[in-house]
């Protein structure tokens, strides 16, 4: 196996061929930041590439852009033998382990072909890189275990969904007794726990402004919200107890940080004496909140799928 193992990835180049000869032959070892990558599926599909005419109708002569059907052949067999004599013992027990529950069949002989590219794709990483793997449900499974032990289970970080649609045609009218199919999965690692990370914001939803951020300081204009100052789990999470405002509660502050707190005016009280909600006001500093990445790829929101839409009366 030629592995590449210093020096620096060519920048701007675009390499065209089997991406593993690629790896092997030109990508130094440790010198990628990220890799994102979107493999075949094993969809058990073939994609053609869409010629249309000038009218945009498709045409009747398309080609084969790939080919996402596997096959256990010699190929697969090979890429098996290297991965259980030359690569690394944990990655050869688990290739070994699976192939003795999935056997030698298409499955299996695409998930040699990806484990072969994921060592090489883990090799490249930096210390600080990261790896995205896009696939769906069909294999995600086993692809996690490979990458678990390829990268070390403790180096899984997310696993984001990707909801494809808001709604999905299901085949129910054709005799389908499955749900529609409408996620893709991307499994994201580090190659360490230094890895680089960037945090992305998004801006605040006016539902989320108008149900949290209900009060305008009138000298300033600034929005703010209120959080209880309830000390949570009591005196059993050793919550300090006093009085403030005339209210003795287990408060979350010690005495005196809540005495600096009052002396900001930050403390607001709510309902004299009847209520525990003394509270501070936390300012609006910036209108965004953290990019929750699974939620916003893949909405918590309600929509009828499409199940219950196709048992609708039309
Ligand atoms: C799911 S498609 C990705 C398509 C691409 N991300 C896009 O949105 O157009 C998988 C791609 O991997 C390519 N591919 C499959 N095996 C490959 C290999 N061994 N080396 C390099 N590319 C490969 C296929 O030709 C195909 O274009």
């Amino acid at each position: 196996m030629a592995t590449t193992t210093a020096g620096k990835a060519a920048d701007n180049t675009l390499y065209y061929g089997d991406n593993l000869d690629i790896l092997r032959e030109h990508i130094p070892t440790a010198s990628v930041d990220l890799v994102y990558l979107d493999p075949p599926f094993n969809s058990n599909r073939n994609y053609n590439v869409l010629f249309r005419d000038e009218s945009g109708k498709e045409s009747e002569s398309q080609i084969t852009a790939f080919e996402d059907t596997w096959h256990w052949g010699p190929d697969a067999e090979a890429t098996y033998r290297a991965l259980t004599t030359e690569g690394s013992d944990r990655v050869a027990k688990m290739i070994d382990a699976m192939r003795s529950f999935v056997g030698a069949n298409q499955m299996m002989a695409y998930l040699v072909m990806m484990a072969a590219r994921l060592v090489e794709l883990h090799r490249v990483l930096k210390p600080t890189g990261s790896l995205y793997l896009h696939c769906d449900p069909t294999a995600s499974h086993y692809l996690k275990i490979i990458l678990d032990t390829i990268f070390g289970p403790d180096m899984f970080a997310n696993e984001i969904i990707w909801k494809r649609a808001h709604t999905v045609k299901g085949n129910f009218g054709q005799g389908s007794r499955l749900w529609g199919t409408n996620t893709d999965t991307i499994l994201f690692y580090r190659r360490s726990s230094a890895n680089t990370f960037h945090p992305t914001f998004r801006p605040y939803t006016d539902d989320y402004l108008t149900a949290f951020y209900k009060f305008t300081e009138p000298e300033t204009g600034r929005q703010y919200r209120l959080i209880s100052m309830i000390g949570p789990g009591g005196a059993a999470k050793g919550n300090p107890y006093y009085e403030v405002m005339g209210v003795s509660r287990y408060w979350r502050y010690s005495k005196q940080k809540m005495q600096e707190l009052s002396d900001a005016g930050m403390i607001v009280q709510t309902t004299m004496g009847r209520s525990a909600c003394q509270q501070r006001p936390p300012y609006l500093r910036t209108r965004r909140s953290n990019l929750h990445v699974p939620s916003s790829f893949y909405r918590s929101r309600c929509i009828p799928c499409s199940p219950y839409r196709a048992s609708q009366p039309a």
